[in-house]
């Protein structure tokens, strides 16, 4: 059965009746990370690990949820003063608000849903479960009027209000904006996007999951995007998508030793990005590489989100000759993204995972990219 089937059972069993169903998709990002809240670009592309999820208005102006996999439900209201304890429910309940706040339509619903994105991977569990959301209460209640950039940034700032995560924009618009076999390129200040048909010839993109668990709320994160706007402030400019190392350095004696090294990763990840794209326009697979091993010397180094589980991975990528690795997402645990030759790809995945188990004493789980849709209706 597939999760959508699943759900949709679920939902019948539950509310005695059918819904409509959609899917939202979790993400990976080829390069530029902790650059979007910085209005750099960002390389997402959506992926085959999803939130499904059954709905139906209920004629009350109550919303009842089921969550499928840890079997526990909720039930609040539609006001601000309704916000529900449970961490999970603060997702819908702020996407609720969120519309509702830009004068959209919800009224009270019944929903279930379930999904396989793994939790504290970094591939964005919580933007898939908002999306979908999003997706649906804009299709039920809206009649699809809600474009869908207005879509993702009611998941972002369902994060900054009611899940105390100030995170940027890049995990709503991939599960929003996926499409099968796509990267896409976002400029998060103009928030232009480009497609970019993703199949590298000979190559796999893989993930490795150290199975370390970050914690973003009230977390170093909200302190890397502190760090960037103090530097951006004291250069006098919006964000450190207008800095250059050179303006960096001649404003260094009135920054922090910390703070100059998170902006020194950001001014050169913006600059990784772009040459990627270029490298990606001649099939040039050594030059991504290449950027992925600096990113993830970056974050280790300079932005300091990397740990230890993570960075041995890197180490192992590297000593087994694969073509560019490097932590993806928010950092502090979750997975490393992997471009393998495809001769490469057994031996790579054996020894890493062999030595990851001698060390650590349990096994990284290993997950194929496959580039999929967004949120859609199924
Ligand atoms: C998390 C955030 C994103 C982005 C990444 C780092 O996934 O939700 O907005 O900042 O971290 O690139």
């Amino acid at each position: 059965m597939t999760i959508v089937d699943t759900v949709k059972s679920a939902f019948s069993e539950r509310f005695g009746d059918e819904g409509r169903s959609y899917t939202s998709a979790g993400r990976i990002n080829l390069i530029g990370e902790h650059t979007d809240y910085n209005g750099g670009f960002v390389f997402p592309g959506a992926i085959d690990k999803v939130i499904a999820a059954t709905l139906r208005p209920n004629a009350t102006d109550r919303v009842n949820v089921h969550a499928l996999d840890l079997g526990e439900s909720a039930s609040f209201g539609l006001e601000e003063a309704d916000v529900p304890s449970q961490p999970w429910a603060r997702y819908v309940f702020g996407v609720c608000r969120e519309i509702i706040k830009r004068g959209g339509h919800v009224r009270g619903f019944d929903a279930v849903f379930a999904g396989n994105v793994p939790l504290g991977a970094g591939l964005s569990s919580s933007a898939a479960l908002e999306s979908v959301f999003a997706f649906a209460l804009n299709d039920i209640f809206n009649q699809g009027s809600i474009d869908p950039m207005t879509l993702a940034r009611i998941g972002q700032d369902t994060e900054h209000h009611y899940c105390g995560v100030n995170c940027g924009i890049m995990d709503q618009f991939a599960s929003i904006f996926g499409r099968q076999g796509k990267l896409m390129r976002l400029d998060c200040r103009s928030m232009e996007y480009e497609y970019f048909p993703f199949n590298p010839d000979g190559y796999r993109l893989v993930l490795i999951d150290s199975v370390v668990k970050h914690e973003l709320v009230d977390s170093p994160y909200n302190k890397r995007r502190q760090s960037c706007e103090r530097v951006a402030a004291t250069l006098g400019i919006d964000t450190l998508r207008d800095a250059t190392m050179e303006m960096l350095d001649n404003a260094r004696p009135r920054i922090s030793d910390e703070d100059y090294r998170r902006a020194r990763y950001v001014i050169g990840e913006k600059q990784r990005v772009l040459e990627v794209c270029d490298a990606l326009k001649r099939d040039d697979y050594d030059t991504v590489g290449r950027m992925m091993y600096l990113t993830h010397a970056g974050l280790r180094d300079d932005y300091e989100v990397s740990c230890e589980e993570i960075d041995f991975l890197n180490d192992i990528a590297r000593e087994c000759g694969v073509t560019g690795s490097r932590i993806m997402g928010g950092g502090f645990g979750g997975c490393t993204i992997n471009l393998v030759k495809n001769e490469l790809y057994d031996r790579f995945i054996q020894t890493a995972s062999r030595r990851f188990n001698e060390r650590y004493g349990h096994s990284p789980k290993i997950y194929d990219v496959v580039i999929s849709d967004g949120a859609r209706s199924i």
